[in-house]
């Protein structure tokens, strides 16, 4: 029996979504930033998931994982795993993984072509349209992190912003003190 037309795809996702597990893996290990660190770990956790269910489906349809024939997403993983794990602010690091997103994110839809294939299986398309809106969705959470993080790291610093944060809360305390001593002064009169 020859090999299903759809393999070189479920070959790809399986190749990629085990670098995206490796890559986001080092940075939530490496990062002291509390929220980011749980989202990173979420959809880490995620690609790693969908690596080993498409090697199964691969397996199921009678092949391995073939990394030398994938089409590979990350062009230079290792400078991208090397800046996840290194000390780099999260900013830069933002920087450098998101690189390029901009031109291509918004206007192509990775996932345009994935069911044009006609022989695609029940089982391989049901794998493939719950992987697509988990992607989607881990694309919207890492977005709302990493927005946060570049936000933070064009103004204030980490500190900076702690700094205010306190600054704020004794501003309030101030406050409820000063309302409380106005109250004891009317009921003195
Ligand atoms: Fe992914």
């Amino acid at each position: 029996m020859s090999a299903p037309t759809f393999l070189p795809l479920l070959n790809s996702i399986a190749v990629n979504e085990a670098k995206g597990q490796k890559l986001l893996g080092a940075w939530a290990a490496a990062t002291q930033d509390a929220d980011l660190k749980a989202a990173l770990t979420f959809v880490s956790i995620r690609e790693g998931e969908h690596a080993m269910a498409f090697a199964k489906r691969m397996c199921e349809l009678g092949h391995a994982v073939d990394e030398a024939s994938a089409y590979q997403v990350f062009k230079n993983f290792d400078d991208l795993l090397a800046c996840a794990c290194s000390d780099t602010t999260d900013a830069e690091k933002v920087e450098m993984l998101t690189r390029g997103d901009s031109e291509q994110g918004e206007r192509k839809d990775p996932f345009r072509n994935f069911f044009k294939d006609p022989s695609i299986d029940p089982q391989t398309g049901a794998l493939l349209g719950r992987f697509i809106a988990e992607e989607r969705d881990s694309g919207r959470r890492l977005k709302a992190e990493y927005d946060r993080v570049r936000a933070e790291g064009r103004g204030t610093s980490k500190p900076a912003m702690d700094e205010i944060a306190s600054l704020k809360a004794c501003v309030s305390s101030l406050e409820a003190e000063l309302k409380s001593l106005r109250k004891m002064i009317a009921a003195g009169r």
